[in-house]
């Protein structure tokens, strides 16, 4: 036993070592990654051009204050919002505290408006982070359960369902936002359908209210494009981001445009680390990387590959009820609940997760080769059958 507080299960294995697909524990012993740490090494372990940028910022500065002008962390919104189209970025440490600018962003746009109790719309299975604002902006009991009272001011609503969002708009007149992952990552890799989210935008259009993409987990090349919302016709007014931002440096990041984009004046928010000279220098290597388009496409055709070999080896193709996601952020859902298969996966030498019970989540690096990427969905298909045998 440590003396860490048990927060959470832990599997029994410890790592020491990664390079590209592949990480390696105290043994030597290798794991196929199927899961980038949920979405964080997009780029994989250990890569070149992020390990050299990090190293050569970390001889040269470390850490003043956002007190100054930061250099990097310049360069690093002006990259983003020169792929995004966003204009304007707040960077904190992580993705809950990305959410709370946006959250706070949206709030004050409420009162800039006149609305009192600015409320934000908030869906059924949704995940947002592990703080008071987003945990109570999460849409998950276990989550909220013995943290109460929540934060105040969200509006659930089922997910998929325009006209009840249409209802709220109706009878609501505190809502200055709604705020949703495009495609819900904990709450089972479901997409929310482009449809649905035309829909969103029409109704906050419609209503003056902002919409807000969490792409904390769909963003960073993950989908096949830089951010989800890049390879559809909806923009929305602010999206967040971390995890792959940094591929493993912790940083966060709050976009926001049009009306959104002056909302935040000095003193509103802050944070000591957040932007800092480290995290930013390696997210910019990270955001260069991707911007080439290579490694996005490669997203694409890798989960292609990934769900082929899933559905070829699987040799009783009823006991996946689903195969959804896009890109690299893949859910497979069985009959069941299947949260042994993690355990299981570990010890044939794969690095999987289970989300919403029965849905397996892979999330691999979008630098795995074709073949990594073949044995990765054979593996899983093996773990089905054996699971079904
Ligand atoms: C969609 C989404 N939003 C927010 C978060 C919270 O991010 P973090 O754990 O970096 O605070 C997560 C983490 O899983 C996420 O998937």
């Amino acid at each position: 036993m440590s003396a860490l507080m048990p927060t959470y299960a832990r599997l029994p294995v410890t790592f020491t070592r990664g390079e590209g697909a592949v990480l390696y524990d105290t043994e030597g012993r290798a794991y196929l990654d199927g899961l980038s740490g949920i979405a964080v090494t997009n780029l994989g372990h250990a890569h070149p051009a992020i390990t050299e940028a990090i190293q050569q910022q970390a001889s040269q500065l470390m850490h003043t204050s956002n007190l100054y002008r930061i250099q990097p962390q310049e360069d690093l919104a002006d990259a983003l919002t020169s792929i995004t189209g966003m204009e304007r970025v707040f960077f904190g440490n992580s993705g809950a505290e990305a959410n709370e600018a946006a959250i706070k962003l949206a709030r004050m746009y409420g009162h800039q408006r006149g609305v009192e109790r600015p409320s934000i719309v908030v869906l059924e299975s949704a995940f947002h982070g592990r703080t008071m604002a987003t945990l109570s902006a999460t849409g998950n009991r276990k989550i909220q359960a013995g943290f109460e009272p929540l934060v105040g001011g969200f509006v659930r609503a089922a997910r998929g369902d325009s006209a009840a969002i249409a209802a709220i708009a109706d009878n609501n007149p505190d809502v200055v936002a709604v705020m949703v992952e495009p495609i819900q990552g904990e709450g089972g890799v479901m997409p929310l359908g482009d449809e649905y989210l035309r829909e969103l935008r029409t109704l906050c259009d419609a209503n003056e209210w902002l919409l807000i993409y969490d792409e904390v987990q769909s963003g960073n090349g993950r989908t096949g494009h830089h951010f989800y919302y890049l390879g559809t016709d909806v923009v929305p007014d602010i999206v967040t981001t971390a995890k792959g931002l940094g591929n493993g440096m912790p940083i966060g990041a709050c976009m926001a445009r049009g009306k959104a984009a002056d909302v935040f004046g000095p003193g509103h928010h802050g944070s000591t680390y957040g932007g800092g000279h480290l995290a930013c220098a390696a997210a910019l290597a990270v955001t260069n990387t991707l911007s080439g388009g290579d490694l996005t496409n490669r997203a694409l055709s890798l989960g292609e590959t990934v769900r082929s070999a899933v559905v070829a080896g699987v040799a009783d193709n009823s006991v996946i009820t689903d195969l959804r996601g896009q890109g690299l952020m893949i859910g497979i859902e069985l009959t069941r609940d299947c949260t042994e298969l993690v355990g299981q996966a570990l010890g044939a030498g794969l690095l999987i997760n289970v989300t919403a019970g029965n849905t397996i989540r892979l999330l691999p690096p979008l630098v795995m080769s074709k073949e990594q990427a073949g044995e990765l969905g054979a593996g899983v298909a093996a773990l089905i059958n054996a699971f079904y045998a």
